[in-house]
C-alpha cells in the first residue's frame, strides 16, 4: 500500500491539558503513513506529537478580531496543517466564501489545507446528486485558489458521528468513497483526496486499499489510541 494521509480530529476533546497531553503521547509514531493529530487550539502548543494540525482558522492574521485563531499564529507554534470548513463549523454559518478565504490564509501562512466538502449530502441521494453539491462546494471553495497544496476530505455528513467515538453512523461505501475521490481530482485539479465519516479501526483498510483515496480524516476512532494505533499501523 503507498503512503496515505491520516489525520485524527479530535475535535472539542478531551477537557484538560494532561488528557491531552496522555493522549498524543499513547499515538505511535513511525507509521508507514503520514500521521496528524489535530488537537483543539489551546492544547495545539502543549501537545507533543511529529505532525500537528488545527482544526479552524481565521482568514486574517492579526487586528481586532476577538476569539480568532490565525494562520500565522498557528504556524509559529510549528502547526502544518489546518483543517478548513468542517461541517460542525458550516453548520454554524461558515460560507464556502469565507472557507475560500480560509484556504488562501492558510496556504499564505505556508500551511496544508484539509478542505472538508460533503456537508449538505444525504443518505438517499444516488452519486450524481452527491457530485452536484460538491460540485457547488468545491467551485465556490476553490474559486482562483491554487490547489496543488490542498488536500480535500470527503465527509458525506450523515456519514459524521460528531466526534463521538463508540457511535457509528451509516456509513458510506469504500467504492462510493472512490468514485468521489476520482471526481474531486479530474475535475477540480486536486492531488490528494481523502475520505472521513465513522471510520474504525474495523473498516479502516478497505478505504486505505483503494487506490484514489489517499488517506483519512478519522474523529471519535481518533480518541480511542489503542484503535488509532490499528488505523495508522
Ligand atoms: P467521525 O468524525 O470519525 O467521528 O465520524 C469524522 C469527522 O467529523 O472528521
Amino acid at each position: 500500500m503507498s503512503k496515505k494521509i491520516i489525520i485524527g480530529n479530535w475535535k472539542l476533546n478531551p477537557i484538560t491539558v494532561d488528557e491531552a497531553k496522555t493522549l498524543a503521547s499513547k499515538v505511535k509514531h513511525g507509521s508507514q503513513h503520514t500521521v496528524v493529530l489535530c488537537p483543539p487550539t489551546a492544547f495545539l502548543s502543549s501537545v507533543r506529537y511529529p505532525n500537528l494540525g488545527a482544526q479552524d482558522a481565521f482568514w486574517i492574521n492579526k487586528g481586532p478580531h476577538t476569539g480568532e485563531t490565525s494562520p500565522l499564529q498557528l504556524k509559529s507554534l510549528g502547526i502544518s496543517y489546518c483543517i478548513v470548513g468542517h461541517s460542525e463549523r458550516r453548520t454554524l454559518g461558515e460560507t464556502n466564501e469565507m472557507i475560500r478565504e480560509k484556504i488562501l490564509a492558510v496556504l499564505n501562512a505556508k500551511m496544508t489545507p484539509v478542505l472538508c466538502v460533503g456537508f449538505g449530502t444525504t443518505m438517499e441521494e444516488d452519486d450524481l446528486e452527491v457530485i452536484d453539491v460538491l460540485r457547488t462546494q468545491l467551485t465556490e471553495c476553490l474559486r482562483d485558489v491554487p490547489t496543488g497544496r490542498v488536500i480535500v476530505a470527503y465527509e458525506p455528513v450523515w456519514a459524521i458521528s460528531s466526534g463521538n467515538p463508540y457511535a457509528t453512523k451509516k456509513m458510506a461505501t469504500p467504492e462510493h468513497a472512490e468514485k468521489i475521490a476520482i471526481f474531486i481530482k479530474t475535475k477540480f485539479n486536486i492531488p490528494k483526496v481523502l475520505y472521513g465519516g465513522s471510520i474504525t479501526s474495523v473498516n479502516s483498510k478497505e478505504f486505505l486499499d483503494q487506490e484514489h483515496l489517499d488517506g483519512l480524516l478519522v474523529g471519535g476512532a481518533s480518541l480511542l489510541p489503542d484503535d488509532f494505533n490499528i488505523i495508522i499501523a
